[in-house]
This record gives C-alpha cells, sequence and structure tokens, in this order.
C-alpha cells in the first residue's frame, strides 16, 4: 500500500487504513435510525416545524450512517474514539480556540464528526479516512482549483447565450481564473493542488467494481491469449494514466502478464511518482497525447477518464494519434469511462458532468455520443463491457 492510501487519525496517532474509507460510516446505526424514521414518518404532521426537523435529521444522519467516507467525498466535490475538547486541539493546532469552536460545531451540526458534550468531539469514520491523502487531498484542490470555475458557469453562460461551451482553451474555466491554461497546467502550475489532483485520481475509483476483476471483462480470454509473449512486446500502454494507480493495480490482480506495461502522462506528473510507490516493472514514459504515439502496435492502449476531460473535436485528434499506432487485427483500445444511460442516470455520473461542462467545456458520454465520436475516428466498438449503476463501463474497441 502506498503512503498516499494510508493517514493518521491526529486524535491518537493511528495509523488510518484506506479500508475506512470504502466501508458504511457507521452500519451499527442503521437499524436504529431506520426504526426511529419509519415511527416518526408514518405519523409526522408536515406542519409540525420541530417534527419535520426532527426527521430529516435522523434521515441525514442515515444517509451518513450508509455511505462510504469515500462516497462521502466524491458528493462533496462533485455535487477507538476519543474524544477531543476543542481547547486541546487549538492548542495543538495553534488555532484561535473560538474560531475553530465555531468551525467544529458547524462540522458536527452536519454530521461529519460527532459532538459528546459542550465543546468536545469525537472522530468519525469519514473524519478519519479524510486523513488519507487520496480520500482527503480531493477537497483542496478542488475548492482552490475548481469551485471558481464551478460558480461562474452561471455568469459565464449569460455571456455566450447560453450555447454549449466547446472550447477547451477558452472557456469557463479560463473566464473563472484569469489564464490561458488548460485545467491541468493551471492545477500542476500552482502546487500542491495538481499534487493533491494526482491524489484524488487514485482515490475517486476506490471501492468500486475495477474493469480488470474477472466478473467486468475477461482479461485471460480478450488481452493475454493472443498477445505477443515476447519480453519486449507492448502488452499494455496507460495513456493519460497519472501516477499509476490503474496499471498498479492490474499488475496485482493479473501478476502474470506478459510484455511491457507502459504508464504515459505528462512530464509534470511522471516526475510525481516517488520512489517504490509502483512496481518496477511499470515503465514510466513522458509524453503528451496530442503528438505521435511512440509505443506502436502494443496489444492494448488503454484511456480511463482521459477523453472526457475534452470536447469531440480534440478527442478525434488524440485518438487518430492511438488508431495510427494500433496493429490491424490485434491491438485494442480500451476505453474505462461512463455511459450515461437514457434514464435514470446516476449521481456521481451527472455530477461529474457538471465538472467536465465547466472546466474543460466537455462531457460525460452516453452510448449515441460514444459511437459518434468512435466510429468517427476510425474504430468500431466490439462491446460495451458494463457493471452496474454508477460504475465506469469499458468500451472496448478495434481499428474499423
Ligand atoms: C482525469 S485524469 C485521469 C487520470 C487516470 N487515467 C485516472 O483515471 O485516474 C486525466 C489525466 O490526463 C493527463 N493529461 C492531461 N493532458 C495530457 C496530455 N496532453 N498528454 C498526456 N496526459 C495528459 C493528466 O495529467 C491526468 O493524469
Amino acid at each position: 500500500m502506498g503512503s498516499t492510501e494510508k493517514g493518521v487519525d491526529a486524535t491518537n496517532g493511528l495509523t488510518v487504513d484506506i479500508s475506512v474509507a470504502l466501508k458504511a460510516n457507521d452500519p451499527k446505526s442503521v437499524p436504529g435510525l431506520s426504526v426511529e424514521i419509519a415511527s416518526a414518518g408514518s405519523s409526522l404532521d408536515d406542519r409540525d416545524y420541530n417534527a419535520r426537523q426532527s426527521l430529516l435529521r435522523k434521515a441525514r444522519a442515515l444517509v451518513t450512517a450508509l455511505e462510504t467516507p469515500r462516497e462521502t467525498m466524491i458528493k462533496h466535490n462533485w455535487a477507538e474514539n476519543c474524544p477531543q475538547k476543542v481547547q486541546d486541539i487549538a492548542t495543538a493546532l495553534e488555532i484561535d480556540p473560538e474560531l475553530l469552536s465555531r468551525l467544529m460545531r458547524h462540522i458536527s451540526a452536519m454530521g461529519y464528526i460527532k459532538e459528546v458534550g459542550p465543546d468536545e468531539y469525537e472522530s468519525t469514520n469519514f473524519s478519519r479516512a479524510l486523513t488519507i491523502p487520496i480520500i482527503g487531498d480531493g477537497y483542496p484542490c478542488i475548492m482552490g482549483g475548481c469551485f471558481a470555475a464551478i460558480g461562474h458557469l452561471p455568469a459565464y453562460l449569460k455571456t455566450t447565450n447560453f450555447v454549449m461551451p466547446n472550447s477547451a482553451t477558452n472557456g469557463c474555466y479560463q473566464s473563472a481564473y484569469s489564464t490561458k491554461m488548460n485545467f491541468f497546467q493551471y492545477l500542476q502550475a500552482h502546487q500542491p493542488w495538481g499534487t493533491q489532483f494526482n491524489h484524488h485520481m487514485g482515490g475517486y475509483r476506490q471501492g468500486r467494481p475495477a474493469w480488470m476483476d474477472p466478473d467486468f471483462y475477461p482479461v485471460q480470454d480478450r488481452l493475454i491469449n493472443g498477445a505477443d509473449m515476447a519480453g519486449n512486446a507492448p502488452f499494455l500502454v496507460d495513456i493519460g494514466g497519472n501516477v499509476g494507480h490503474d496499471l498498479a493495480e492490474f499488475l496485482s490482480k493479473h501478476p502474470s502478464t506478459p510484455g511491457r506495461l507502459i504508464l504515459q502522462d505528462l512530464p509534470v506528473v511522471i516526475g510525481q511518482i516517488q520512489e517504490g510507490s509502483i512496481d518496477m516493472r511499470i515503465e514510466r514514459m513522458e509524453y503528451d497525447f496530442h503528438t505521435e504515439q511512440p509505443v506502436k502496435h502494443a496489444r492494448a492502449y488503454y484511456m480511463h477518464s482521459v477523453l472526457h476531460d475534452w470536447p469531440d473535436e480534440v478527442c478525434t485528434s488524440i485518438l487518430a494519434q492511438v488508431t495510427a499506432a494500433m496493429k490491424p487485427e490485434y491491438s485494442k483500445l480500451l476505453i474505462n469511462e461512463n455511459v450515461i444511460p437514457p434514464t435514470q442516470a446516476n449521481w456521481q455520473t451527472t455530477g461529474l458532468d457538471m465538472m467536465m461542462l465547466s472546466l474543460f467545456a466537455s462531457k460525460e458520454r452516453t452510448e449515441v455520443d460514444w459511437r459518434r465520436l468512435l466510429e468517427g475516428a476510425g474504430l468500431k466498438i466490439v462491446k460495451i463491457w458494463g457493471h452496474g449503476e454508477g460504475v465506469e463501463s469499458l468500451i472496448e474497441c478495434e481499428l474499423a
């Protein structure tokens, strides 16, 4: 487990493991809250303000108890307990106790820490999970490097007469942050947001079914069988793979994979990979995907949450670099992205779609969108492998 997948509970100095972030926050409270909600709900007079507030509080507590810390973190960003006295924490952190008291009272009222007495609180699984960089780091980078653009969207759309944004280089993000840089350039130029974003990329996908799991996509049957077994043959190329979390997971789940595993991202990102954080078998390669793909004839090229960052026109040009490197009837392109269903879209997907709209003038795509884009780029979709609500699909493509 890498150092970004562990945290430290400041209240007791104990290590916080990533599993804390992937389990329900407080399952023990669920049966009691369910009974209380059923009872208060069945006799509710919705004109009784206090009764309604009390039921709302219980309902929020039930949601908090059922959610995993990772889900709570995603909701905020995209859409052995030891009670601690405010005074003690304020002294340790050198914060004005009156200020900290107000902040903690609000966080407790929202249900994210537990009040046990006047100015005295316990941590929760959620607050403990925030000490893990891949769970907690999404907050500062999204508050600092994204929220201004999301808040600016209505005013920006007014200036464009509510026309669908489509410029990757001159849109809402650039207007909000008064920059000519794109989102990635801006975050990486304004550290620690860039590093925090990399950690967030390692966290947002945790605890969800992964495409390389046996009940999702048959890796042996579709990728390993028929692959060139020579040691120097490129097997899997992760384009825009950030700091390598997907390839690391792939290697841990398929350790006898043949050939080379190659991680490609911008130099500034590859340069942030810490020694020992990913397996030595994963080759790190600095690469700009707007330029010629240097790795030819790989068994599979893979892109996870990359094309959703770009409008169709830019995606077509990125895809042209991939298709030029693919070997007919051998290479595959695997795209790990949301495929929005015609109805009942999941909130995680729609939340991300709003991020794409304001940060990139891009989008989460429907099946119709994907077919139009990929077929226009000279690819055919062999199959879309799905795994239920809110889980990114694997779109398996070959040259048309
Ligand atoms: C939304 S992140 C997805 C990262 C990773 N695939 C994942 O799912 O966790 C998009 C990635 O594209 C990378 N990227 C942006 N522009 C790039 C470019 N021109 N060439 C290569 N990578 C780029 C970013 O640095 C970032 O790691």
